[in-house]
C-alpha cells in the first residue's frame, strides 16, 4: 500500500515528514501510520536533542519537511517535577522552535498535548473550549508548549491526547500486563478517570488528520482549522475499571485464581505530582470538522490484547 489510500487516491507527499520521538510509543505506531504519506524521516535522540534548539533547528533546514510530527516529550510526570527546567526544555521551548522553523520552511505542526493540562474539577469529558489550569509541572509545561506552537503564524494541530497505552513500556497498562499474571491482589488508584487511547489508533487519527490537511507538496489548512483537537478513547474509564477490563481480557491466559483489585487512593498511592481525579475527553472538534471518531476504549483495549499481547 505503498503511496496508496484503500480508496486508491495517491497519499504521497512532495516533501518528507519529520517526526521527533519516533521511539516513544506513539511515535512507534506513527512511523508505521505515517508510511503511506512517503519518506518519513525520524531522527533519534543523539540525532536531535530537544535540549538542544540549534540541533533542532539544523535538522529542520537539513530536511526541509512539508509535516513536523513532534511526538516527542519529557512525559515522566514525577520527574517533570522534580525537573521543571528540563520539561520546560523539552516540553515547551522545543516545540516553539519546530514552529518557528516550520513557518521558515512552510511545514504544518502537528503537535502531541496532554488531558493533565486540565484541573480534573469537572465531571464531564472536556471539549476544546474547556479552560486549560493545569496542576503539575509536566501540565504547566505542556500548556506551554501548546501556546508556543499556537503564538507562531504556522499551520498547525495541536493534539491533546490522554492516559496512551501499548502492550509495552513503562505505562499504566503495559505495567498491569506484566504484574497481573500470578497476582492475587493488586493495589489500583481509584479516585482517578481519563480516557485510555490506544497508540495505534491515535497514530491512525493522526494520519487522518495529516491526510485533511496536506495534499502533494501544499498543505490545505484552513486556518480556521488550526488549533487544538482533542483525540483521546471514547468514553471515560478509572484505573480499576482499566484493570478489570485487563483481566477480563487477559481472561484465560492467567492462571490461577483471577487477580483482585484492591482500590486505594491517589493520595495513598504517594506519587510526587498531583494529577488531575478527572481528564476524560470529549473529541467533539475531529469528529464534528473531519469526521474523526476513535472507538469505545474497553472495545480498544480488548482488541490490543488479543491482537499484540503473547
Ligand atoms: N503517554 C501518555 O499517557 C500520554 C498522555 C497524554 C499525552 N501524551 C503526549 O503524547 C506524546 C507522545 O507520548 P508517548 O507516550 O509516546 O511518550 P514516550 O513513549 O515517553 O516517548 C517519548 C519520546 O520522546 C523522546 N524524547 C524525550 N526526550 C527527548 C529529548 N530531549 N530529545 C529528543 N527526544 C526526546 C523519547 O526518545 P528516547 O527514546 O530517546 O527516550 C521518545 O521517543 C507526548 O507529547 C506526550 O506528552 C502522552
Amino acid at each position: 500500500m505503498d503511496g496508496a489510500s484503500i480508496d486508491g487516491r495517491n497519499e504521497r507527499l512532495g516533501r518528507a515528514l519529520l517526526l521527533f520521538g519516533g521511539s516513544g510509543q506513539v511515535g512507534r505506531q506513527l512511523r508505521l501510520a505515517l508510511a503511506p504519506f512517503g519518506t518519513v524521516i525520524a531522527p533519534t535522540r543523539a540525532e536531535a536533542d530537544l535540549t538542544d534548539p540549534d540541533s533542532l533547528r539544523a535538522t529542520i533546514e537539513r530536511v526541509r519537511p512539508l509535516v513536523i510530527v513532534n511526538a516527542a516529550a519529557m512525559t515522566n510526570v514525577d520527574q517533570a517535577e522534580r525537573d521543571p527546567a528540563l520539561a520546560n526544555a523539552v516540553n515547551a521551548v522545543a516545540p516553539r522552535v519546530m514552529a518557528e522553523e516550520a513557518r521558515r520552511v512552510g511545514a504544518l505542526v502537528v503537535h502531541y498535548s496532554t488531558d493533565y493540562v486540565f484541573d480534573g474539577g469537572i465531571r464531564v469529558p472536556y471539549d476544546e473550549e474547556a479552560q486549560p489550569n493545569p496542576i503539575n509541572g509536566y501540565g504547566r509545561s505542556k500548556l506551554a508548549g501548546e501556546r508556543g506552537v499556537a503564538n507562531v503564524d504556522v499551520p498547525h494541530l495541536i493534539i491533546r491526547t490522554s492516559w496512551v497505552y501499548s502492550v509495552t513500556g513503562a505505562g499504566f497498562v503495559a505495567s498491569l500486563l506484566r504484574d497481573l499474571p500470578g497476582k492475587a491482589i493488586v493495589k489500583i488508584v481509584a479516585d482517578q478517570v481519563g480516557s485510555p487511547t490506544w497508540s495505534r489508533s491515535l497514530a491512525i487519527a493522526t494520519a487522518a488528520l495529516v491526510r485533511a490537511a496536506v495534499r502533494a507538496d501544499e498543505i490545505v489548512l484552513n486556518s480556521a482549522d488550526w488549533g487544538v483537537y482533542h483525540l483521546g478513547g471514547s468514553g471515560e474509564g478509572s484505573r480499576v475499571e482499566i484493570a478489570e477490563a485487563v483481566i477480563d481480557a487477559l481472561g484465560a491466559r492467567l492462571v490461577g485464581e483471577r487477580p483482585r483489585i484492591d482500590p486505594i487512593s491517589a493520595a495513598a498511592f504517594g506519587a510526587l505530582a498531583p494529577r488531575p481525579h478527572y481528564s476524560a475527553l470529549s473529541n467533539l472538534r475531529a469528529n464534528k470538522r473531519f469526521g474523526i471518531t476513535l472507538e469505545p476504549w474497553r472495545a480498544e483495549l480488548h482488541r490490543m490484547v488479543t491482537e499484540e499481547y503473547s
